[in-house]
């Protein structure tokens, strides 16, 4: 007797980006290769226009929106266009991705917005810690590991609820570069990773973290 098809929704993701898109492509080309299943990228919104992560998302054939911050009044008219842009798109899940701007998120997007961070927070995270700046201080406060973390994003930086960590070895003659290199290679699984649990376990398991 023929079985029928589970019915079978794919997670919908939108990806926020504001310079190379390099976690963007990453997640782009998991999606094709099926090592990333059930989900789809169904919007990427950039806080930048002239910037190479959107050209990855139109080489890809995604929808893309530019929303910046010098197009808007204030903070909350800025918040407000990305919100609408989420809404609109009907995301199950925000990915910030290299997103390097303030979004002060409504209650009822709060525990479906992930962020990954290259260091292991809460140490190396805030205002002002982002790419090379948060390389350069671990290796300044002489730590023997870093790692990268994806976390559910709050009203303050770097701050919500830690979902998953995945840790690096700093190693001697260590620079920024190279220690960024390794930390971005931890940060292309875990990612996708976290996608993949939220795809099979419900967007409730992140609120169980
Ligand atoms: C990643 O290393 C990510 O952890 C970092 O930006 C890089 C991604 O950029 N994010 C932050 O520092 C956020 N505080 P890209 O995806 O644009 O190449």
């Amino acid at each position: 007797m023929a079985t029928t098809q589970p019915t079978y929704r794919p997670l919908r993701l939108a990806v926020l980006i504001s310079g190379a898109g390099s976690t963007l492509a990453n997640l782009i080309e998991r999606i094709r290769d099926g090592r990333l299943r059930g989900a789809e990228i169904v919007l990427v919104i950039s806080s930048r226009g002239a910037v190479r992560g959107v050209e990855i998302a139109r080489q890809a054939g995604l929808p893309v929106k530019i929303v910046r911050p010098i197009d808007f009044a204030d903070e909350q008219a800025f918040s407000e266009a990305i919100t609408t842009a989420v809404d609109q798109a009907e995301a199950h899940l925000v990915l910030m991705a290299g997103f390097m701007r303030y979004w002060r998120l409504p209650p009822r997007w709060q525990g479906r917005v992930l962020n990954i961070h290259p260091a292991l927070l809460p140490r190396f995270g805030g205002r002002g810690m982002y790419g090379q700046h948060v390389h350069a201080a671990v290796l300044a406060a002489g730590e023997r590991e870093s790692g990268c973390t994806v976390h559910l994003v709050d009203l303050q930086y770097d701050h919500g609820p830690i979902v998953a960590q995945r840790r690096v070895p700093v190693l001697p003659g260590d620079t920024p570069d190279t220690l960024a290199e390794r930390v971005q290679a931890a940060e292309r699984e875990l990612y996708p990773e976290v996608v993949q649990t939220v795809v099979e376990r419900g967007l409730e398991w992140l609120g169980a973290k």
